[in-house]
C-alpha cells in the first residue's frame, strides 16, 4: 500500500455505504450503523463507497474496487509465490516451528493470510475502522470457504480494530510491521488501488512510533517490511535483512 509523505496533505474520506444493486440492503445498513458511516442511496461519482451485499463487500472509487477476499484467484496465486517463502523465513517459520504473529499493520490482510496459511496463528490489528471491518468480514467468509486451506488459515486469524500502539503484544509473539510506505518518486502514477487506500488513511504516518512501540514490547523478534531502498526504521541496525525484488524484510532481535 503506497501512502503519501507526511508533508503532503491527506484527503480524508469517509466512505458512504451503499448496498449491491438488486440485493437486500440489510447488511449494508448494519455495516453503516456499526461503522458510524452514512448509508446512501445515491452514488456520487467522485465519492468513496463501501459497497455491501448479502455476501460480499468492497471499497470503490471511480469504478476501481478493492476487496479483501482470501480465496480469490489473486490470493491463491500469491500463496505459491517466492515472496511468501521470504516472509515466512523473516518471521522465523520452520517446518517444526510456527511462531505466533502479531501483525500490527493489518491493511488488506494479505501478508497476514500468507503467514496463517503457512501455519502461524496471526492477530491482525488495523486502525482504519472500515479496513478492520473488511478484514473481519473476510476472515468470517474464509472460515466457510470451499477451499480447505483457506478455511484452515482463517481459523488461525483474529482481527482487532484499533491503534496497535495502544495494545500490548504478548511475549511469545513475533511483531510484524508493514507501515505506510514512504512516497516513491513516481507515486502519483502508482496504482489506482493505492490512491483509494490513501484517501482512507487520514492519520499521519506513525512508522517510527510503531517501531518504538514494537521495541518496547516483551517480544524476541520484530520484522519490518520496507521498500528495498527505504531507510531503516528505528534507531538500531537489524540483526539481518532478507531482500526481494522491490521490498526487504529487516529482522530485529534482542541481540540486534
Ligand atoms: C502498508 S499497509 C499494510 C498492508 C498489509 N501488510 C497487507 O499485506 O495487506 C499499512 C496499514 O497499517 C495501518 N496502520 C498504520 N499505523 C497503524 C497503527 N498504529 N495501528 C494499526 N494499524 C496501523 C494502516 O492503516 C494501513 O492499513
Amino acid at each position: 500500500m503506497q501512502i503519501s509523505s507526511p508533508h503532503q496533505a491527506h484527503v480524508p474520506a469517509a466512505p458512504i455505504v451503499v448496498s449491491v444493486q438488486g440485493e437486500s440492503p440489510a447488511r449494508a445498513r448494519e455495516a453503516a450503523h456499526h461503522l458510524g458511516l452514512q448509508f446512501g442511496n445515491h452514488r456520487d461519482p467522485d465519492g468513496l463507497l463501501l459497497v455491501v451485499g448479502e455476501a460480499s463487500a468492497w471499497l470503490e472509487l471511480h469504478g476501481v474496487r478493492v476487496a479483501v477476499q482470501f480465496d480469490s484467484a489473486a490470493m491463491q496465486h500469491r500463496r505459491k509465490g517466492r515472496h511468501n517463502e521470504m516472509l515466512g523465513r523473516a518471521v522465523g517459520l520452520k517446518a517444526d516451528r510456527k511462531p505466533l504473529i502479531w501483525d500490527a499493520t493489518g491493511g488488506l490482510g494479505r501478508d497476514a493470510f500468507v503467514l496463517a496459511d503457512l501455519g502461524s496463528e496471526v492477530t491482525l490489528c488495523e486502525r482504519v475502522p472500515v479496513l478492520a471491518w473488511l478484514l473481519e468480514q473476510a476472515v468470517q467468509a474464509a472460515a466457510v470457504s470451499g477451499v480447505d486451506q483457506v478455511r484452515e488459515a482463517a481459523e488461525r486469524m483474529v482481527v482487532r480494530a484499533g491503534d496497535s500502539k495502544m495494545l500490548r503484544a504478548p511475549a511469545e509473539t513475533v511483531i510484524y510491521l508493514d507501515p505506510m510506505f514512504p512516497e516513491r518518486k513516481k507515486a502519483a502514477a502508482v496504482k489506482k488501488e493505492s490512491a483509494m487506500l490513501q484517501r482512507l488513511v487520514d492519520q499521519a504516518d506513525d512508522s517510527e512510533a510503531l517501531w518504538q512501540w514494537a521495541w518496547d514490547q516483551p517480544v524476541e523478534r520484530i520484522v519490518v517490511k520496507r521498500p528495498l531502498r527505504a531507510p531503516i526504521l528505528g534507531n538500531i541496525r537489524p540483526a539481518h535483512t532478507l531482500k526481494g525484488k522491490s521490498v526487504r524484510f529487516d529482522v530485529f532481535t534482542r541481540r540486534s
